[in-house]
């Protein structure tokens, strides 16, 4: 248990491994503007969009499925400022800017406080 416990903190406390840099970088260079360095919807570009862009470490977006994700990033989102990249990105792309999306969501510190154990 104490084990478990123990490598588990190794793997949040690590980098992301090589394969994520190229996602990284993808994501920096086409995503950040509107979802923001974390991926919580804060970008520069956010306050002038309506619908405001999504917060990509949300409980929704994390539940979606990789199929799903990678539909929204080929496609756009209707009636949203979110492009399609199916033009801009080959596939192995739009898949390594999921990956790194993922890798957020299990990298980053949750700001809310954990709550407490009844
Ligand atoms: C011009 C601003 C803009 C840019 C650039 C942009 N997005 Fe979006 N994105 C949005 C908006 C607005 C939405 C819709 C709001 C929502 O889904 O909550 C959205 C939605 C999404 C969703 C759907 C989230 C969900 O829960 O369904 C994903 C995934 C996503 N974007 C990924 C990306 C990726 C990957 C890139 C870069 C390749 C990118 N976005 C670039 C504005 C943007």
């Amino acid at each position: 248990m104490v084990l478990l416990i123990g490598s588990g903190t190794g793997i949040l406390l690590a980098q992301p491994p090589d394969g994520l840099q190229r996602g990284q970088s993808l994501y920096r260079e086409h995503c950040m503007d509107c979802h923001g360095t974390a991926g919580k919807g804060d970008g520069p570009k956010a306050p002038f969009l309506s619908p405001r862009p999504g917060n990509l470490v949300s409980a929704a977006t994390s539940a979606k499925t990789d199929k799903e994700l990678l539909r929204t990033i080929a496609q756009g989102k209707p009636r949203t400022a979110m492009p399609g990249w199916k033009e801009a990105l080959p596939e192995e792309d739009q898949q390594a800017v999921l990956q790194y999306i993922r890798s957020l969501i299990q990298f980053s510190r949750s700001p809310t406080a954990t709550p407490p154990t009844p």
